[in-house]
């Protein structure tokens, strides 16, 4: 998109935007986020300096964002567990619907992937493992009441096994601890864990989605592996504090619109196993009803199955 199109943009952001992050660097939310800031800067004419402000599963960095100053200087990038999830897991001083939409950015699905030395060759062996090592079998997860958390129990109910979760601040941590095998196994962003996958760092299990995925299609899928109808589809959206004006929520979403327009962006993204929406599914409407569409789904289903954050 040419600078011209993006119209008001000197006049309504005439200085460097913070896009928050609400989970720690080098994971899979800071991946996307660092990528978009940089092609970001082209159409704003200012750096967009990434600010990673990690803990309870993202909850820390939703009060600051929903608190920052709506002037289009303060952006945070989100995902299904920060802006569904949480608000139906924790008790929040601030609303997941509240902010103001700015684009939905891709969606992928989980990895079910274990350490490198685990015994299990696949998803039934990994079922039939963590059965006969319910005692000590770990899970780690970006936090109580995160993604991967609660992906974990539903694969529990599933399978009636029974194992620990370990909160960290991020799934980059919990990659690193599980590669180094201080954990058995973690249901992750495929764009955080295709990487080690590829490099036979982790075991990977299966994708938790009806299909396989482009960039890995040799990882089987849920069904097909023996856990059938475990689908996650982690989707990530950007937002701005509430009342943030109309003009410069514009141009912020022209601006994430253009860099998820850009041939290096797309490639890199579909390395991740990221699926970006058509342009006219990206801007603020269609993250909003997405948004919605995702919590009238998931919060009934996660308050029956009880789970809490502690
Ligand atoms: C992260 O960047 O650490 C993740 O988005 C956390 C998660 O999987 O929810």
């Amino acid at each position: 998109m040419p600078l011209a199109s993006l119209g008001a943009r000197a006049e309504t952001l005439a200085r460097p935007v913070t896009m928050i992050v609400p989970f720690a660097a080098g994971g899979p939310t800071d991946v996307l986020a660092r990528i978009l800031a940089e092609y970001m800067r082209n159409s704003l004419g200012h750096p967009v300096v990434i600010e990673n402000i990690t803990g309870a599963s993202g909850t820390v960095a939703g009060l600051r964002a929903a608190r920052a100053a709506p002037d289009g200087s303060t952006i945070t990038i989100g995902h299904w567990g920060t802006h569904c999830l949480n608000g139906a897991i924790y008790q929040l001083q601030y609303d997941v619907r509240e902010f103001e939409p700015i684009a939905l950015i891709a969606s992928g699905p989980q990895l079910i992937i274990g350490r490198p030395d685990l015994p299990a060759q696949n998803l039934k062996d990994l079922v039939s493992w963590l059965k006969a090592n319910a005692d000590k079998a770990t899970s780690g997860t970006a936090g109580p009441g995160s993604g991967a958390h609660v992906a974990g129990v539903f694969f529990q109910q599933l399978t009636q096994t029974n194992f620990s979760f370990v909160p960290y601040r991020g799934a980059g941590p919990v990659l690193n601890d599980l590669m180094a095998g201080h954990i058995d196994v973690m249901f992750d962003q495929a764009s955080n864990s295709l990487p080690q996958v590829k490099s036979g760092t982790v075991k990977a299990f299966a994708v938790t989605a009806p299909a396989r995925l482009a960039a890995a299609p040799e990882i089987p899928t849920v069904d097909e592996a023996g856990v059938p109808g475990l689908y996650i589809a982690y989707w990530h959206g950007i937002w701005a504090p509430k009342g943030t004006p109309p003009e410069m929520v514009s141009v912020l979403s022209k601006a994430v619109m253009a860099a998820l327009a850009e041939p290096a962006v797309r490639a890199r993204f579909a390395e991740l196993g990221q699926d970006i929406p058509p342009p006219d599914k990206q801007g603020p409407a269609a993250l909003r009803s997405h948004q919605t569409a995702e919590i009238d789904k998931w919060w009934p289903i996660v308050k029956s199955a009880n789970i809490k954050a502690e």
